[in-house]
């Protein structure tokens, strides 16, 4: 039997898992409401609330999925990326937990996690895919050819997805983190009624900052002929945003799939929680024939069920890393 105890604190969320023979038996998320009155994460802030979170989280993990403390066989933690001082609190927390108890520790890229998702609940995907992972930080298209041999194959040359979602958010004057409202405005708005442009980027790369530019652009002139456009057409400039932001991504997705001649493709990430990215990658793959994947709600954003489940995979192999461990901000696969 292998008990998994896994730690995420990239950015801001406090997480923390029990996977026992791959299977996840606890995932409690400490949200950290704090940075919404500033619309967006203050690392500082951020840091200090993990302080706080860590302990209650990982004792609630152990309570809900009912196993003892003595019995844990491993500890897997996020050494990257993200931010240092939040992954500082984890990485520190896991090191002390290993070392009190004797037992090995596992360090866990935080994207590869994202996608190692997929391996929770079935039907599980098999090698080789193509994951489309899409967060607040990042934006790549990876070609996962094992659990952990996977290679980038594109990704964003500036802003990640998920940071268009919020940007947009903010110059719509809503609060971080603006990707699920857009999404729920854009529930009930046209999607076809404003049109963003598509940027022509070579090669399998995205580029979100332009669209960003023109919409902020666009908001602005019509602000100017017209005080109330925003709050009269906030429906349909929301579904008409993730209308482009969505197929920039699955036009691109759908190249690369092309290219590789891969049949099985998964999102993964924050905005894979995204009802239009759900839907479009569902159309994409059925019009092609291929099989898709798409994770759970409560798999998409941060979470520590994803590392403790890459956690027992790295277990089974074995990979361990030594107390002289530090987080890396930046962490190539
Ligand atoms: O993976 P994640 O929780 O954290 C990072 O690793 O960055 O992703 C957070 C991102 C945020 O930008 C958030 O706005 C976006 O995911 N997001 C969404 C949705 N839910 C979360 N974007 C669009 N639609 C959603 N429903
Ligand atoms: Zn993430």
């Amino acid at each position: 039997m292998s008990v998994i105890l896994g730690i995420e604190s990239s950015c801001d969320e406090t997480s923390a898992s029990i996977c026992v023979d791959g299977k996840i038996l606890s995932n409690v998320i400490a949200n950290q409401t704090i940075h919404h009155q500033y619309g967006g994460v203050v690392p500082e802030l951020a840091s200090r609330v993990h302080q706080q979170n860590i302990i209650p989280a990982v004792h609630q993990a152990f309570v809900l999925a009912k196993v003892n403390k003595n019995h844990v066989d491993a500890v897997a933690f996020t050494r990257g990326p993200g931010l240092l001082g939040s992954l500082l609190v984890g990485t520190s927390f896991a090191k002390a937990f290993a070392l009190a108890n004797s037992i090995p520790l596992i360090e866990v890229n935080h994207m590869q996690a994202h996608i190692l998702a997929h391996f929770i609940n079935d039907p599980k995907p098999t090698f080789p895919f193509l994951c489309l992972t899409v967060s607040g930080g990042h934006t790549q298209i990876v070609l996962v050819k094992n659990y952990f041999d996977m290679e980038i194959v594109g990704q964003t040359l500036d802003d990640a997805a998920g940071e268009a979602f919020d940007k947009t958010a903010k110059i719509l004057n809503l609060p971080y983190p603006g990707g699920p409202l857009i999404d729920q405005y854009a529930k009930l708005g046209d999607p076809k009624r404003f049109k963003f442009p598509e940027p022509q980027i070579p090669e399998l790369n995205f580029s979100f900052s332009g669209l960003k530019t023109s919409i902020l652009y666009f908001i602005r002139d019509q602000q100017k002929m017209n005080s109330d456009f925003l709050t009269i057409n906030i429906n349909d400039i929301c579904a008409s945003v993730q209308e482009r932001i969505v197929t920039i991504l699955l036009n691109k997705f759908k190249k690369a799939a092309l290219q590789y001649q891969i049949k099985n493709i998964a999102i993964a990430g924050g905005v894979s929680a995204n009802t239009g990215l759900r839907n479009g990658v569902k159309e994409l793959a059925e019009k092609n024939g291929w099989n898709v994947f798409i994770p759970k709600f409560e798999y998409c954003t941060d979470n520590a069920a994803m590392i403790a489940i890459a956690g027992y995979y790295k277990f089974l192999a074995k990979d361990f890393v030594g107390q002289n461990i530090a987080p890396l901000a930046r962490m190539p696969f």
